[in-house]
């Protein structure tokens, strides 16, 4: 028999002793902090999350392992009213396992898609894949799949490119790097997260189907190819109607069509904005095709009217067992229930957790990811024995420089939460011994004593719909573009760089004016407008957000790797109009795809 038969077997046979609760418990995820391992025995929960920066204890590999142990072991104690089927445990390690401290944090994916290297990719998937099976952890909620289309989305930098051709190359070089190691791989958001309207985050994407297959779903395709075992739902919409909601998209296309056999996962509360009665939008929730319910709190209530809604047959015995034969599949077919308890594995606690191996392989793609966009009088590379004034608030700041989902959602500032690893300013300082560190307090001391400023300025971190820019009323008359009540609010309202961080601008003109050529390292989650700041400039580098190996910006800098990166999106040279995007006809574009220098 076919390994694929034996499995089949094996979820047939199991599906058959379940009871409607145990199948609906299957397809349940509450959050950890909402749910005890008692409970996950209980109501015979299938998989519990962490959301962002949901970290257990100390937040130290033995602590995830400690606390993934007690709910694995809750799940496997069989006995007459409960199976043994084991949990999965998801968290969001998007660009390393970065919601724990020490852990290995590299460049997010605008960094990655600028590095044009697939190989990287897979490297930086296996590193990845490492440090979340040493927490004791099965399955990942990456690689994000978006083609980001608008830099007003607040989440442009979890997206590889705004080109459809690169994001699907990528697609399966990740899941092969994730899942070659062990971890569960789950390509997101189904589909058209990148392409709303003005960026709006779970905004509406009004594209015709034609786009949406051509832009969106293409990089779907390479992931199911690759084997991806589980998709994520957009809390977005196409054409006005929620994805979660979408038979068509999910049912249809992605499982009818492209022949994805594993699990669809609803994102986070994803079923709530569905219907008003919370039952009702369970129902469409499943009846649309999603498998699992990311409930993080709500779980007890969706539990029991899911229940109730297939009890008055709303939704087909024949879905859930789908739904659930889906989600066995996935567990028998990724070996979990072969796998000891997490305490017990070999990888858990993994001494490569944050190692020397694994922060080189994240300062190569530091290295990589950057993009020169001026050098006037070839003043990159700068020599190391230069008298260098160092400045700028994202100069010596580990946090800033990792941006969202690191340690907390939101990201963190400051070093103290990013252990290991490297600031910008520790990188420069270990090869230029004449670089003094300028953190702003008052006067710059006389320009004489210095040849050159490196002014390092960017971005405070942010996660999804907080980092959007938005228009102070992004609605307009007939529009699709809709901000749904209660939406996150937005970092600002403007791309223009200059107008959100006007210190950054001053610092650079302060020194130029004083006779010190500056060369800009700015640090972003999507291109900005900053034509004052380029002006201002001698020369410009794109860092995006690179992570905890700062040093791999020194690497370069002072020349001892080439300048590589590529714009993986159109740089704006103005804010585009609420109808517009940056790009459209190659209007407001001030750098295209494709643009860097590479100086010889
Ligand atoms: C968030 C994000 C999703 C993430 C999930 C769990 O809302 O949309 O990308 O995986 O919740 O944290």
């Amino acid at each position: 028999m076919s390994p694929a038969g034996a499995v089949e077997e094996r979820v047939q046979a199991l599906l058959a002793r379940m009871s409607l609760d145990q199948k609906i418990g299957q397809m349940t995820q509450p959050e950890r902090l909402h749910v005890t391992p008692a409970e996950v025995k209980a109501y015979h929960i299938g998989s519990v999350l962490s959301g962002g920066g949901s970290c257990p204890a100390d937040n130290r590999p033995s602590d995830w392992v400690a606390m993934n142990d007690a709910y694995w072991a809750a799940s496997m104690e069989e006995d007459a009213g409960h199976l043994a089927i084991p949990i999965l445990y998801g968290v969001d390690a998007v660009h390393g396992n970065a919601n724990v401290r020490g852990a290995t944090v590299f460049p997010h994916n605008i960094g990655l898609g600028a590095a044009g290297d697939p190989e990287l990719l897979e490297r930086a998937g296996r590193v990845t894949a490492r440090e979340v099976l040493a927490a004791g952890v099965d399955w990942t909620f990456a690689p994000t799949l978006a083609v980001a289309r608008d830099p007003r989305w607040g989440r442009t930098y979890e997206s590889y490119s705004e080109d459809p051709g690169v994001v699907a190359g990528y697609a399966a070089r990740i899941v092969r790097g994730l899942q070659g190691e062990g971890i569960l791989a789950c390509a997101k958001h189904w589909v058209g997260d990148g392409g709303t309207e003005a960026g709006v985050d779970q905004g509406d994407t009004v594209v015709d189907e034609e786009e949406l297959r051509r832009v969106h779903m293409a990089p779907y395709s390479a992931a199911v190819e690759a084997g991806v075992p589980t998709v994520m739902a957009s809390l977005s919409s196409w054409r006005g109607e929620k994805c979660h909601a979408h038979s068509y998209l999910i049912r249809d296309l992605l499982k009818g069509e492209m022949g994805f056999t594993g699990f669809v996962l609803s994102d986070w509360n994803g079923v709530d904005p569905l219907a008003a009665a919370y039952g009702e939008a369970a129902a469409m929730a499943v009846n649309a095709g999603i498998d699992m319910l990311m409930v993080p709190e709500t779980w007890r209530e969706v539990i029991a009217e899911l229940k109730q809604q297939v009890k008055r047959g709303v939704v087909p015995i024949a879905r859930i067992d789908d739904a659930v034969a889906r989600i066995l599949r996935v567990k028998f077919a990724c070996g979990l229930f072969e796998r000891p308890r997490p305490a017990a594995r070999p990888a858990s606690n993994g001494i490569g957790f944050g190692s020397r191996e694994h922060r080189a392989v994240a300062r190569d793609a530091v290295r990589k990811s950057l993009v020169l966009l001026k050098n006037e009088d070839g003043r990159l590379p700068l020599d190391k024995g230069a008298r260098i004034l160092v400045a700028g608030s994202a100069a010596h700041d580990r946090g800033r420089q990792c941006g969202g989902f690191t340690i907390e959602w939101q990201g963190v500032s400051g070093n103290a939460a990013i252990e290991g690893g490297t600031s910008m300013w520790e990188g420069i300082r270990a090869v230029a011994p004449q670089a003094v560190l300028w953190e702003g307090e008052g006067e710059i001391s006389d320009a004489r004593d210095f040849d050159v400023g490196v002014v390092i300025v960017g971005e405070q971190p942010y996660a999804e719909g907080l980092g959007d820019i938005r228009h102070p009323s992004p609605v307009r008359p007939g529009a699709h573009v809709s901000v749904a009540p209660g939406t996150l609010q937005p970092y600002g309202d403007t791309l223009e760089f200059a107008a959100r961080h006007p210190e950054a601008l001053r610092t650079i003109r302060e020194l130029a004016a004083r006779g010190i050529p500056v060369v800009t390292v700015l640090i972003s989650g999507r291109p900005l407008v900053v034509n004052e700041e380029l002006a201002a400039s001698s020369a410009f580098v794109a860092a995006w957000l690179p992570g905890s190996e700062g040093a791999g910006v020194a690497d370069v800098l002072f020349g001892h790797h080439p300048f590589n990166g590529r714009l993986p999106m159109s740089w704006p040279s103005e804010m585009p109009g609420v109808n517009g995007r940056v790009g459209t006809g190659g209007n407001g574009v001030l750098f295209p795809r494709g643009y860097g220098l590479r100086p010889d």
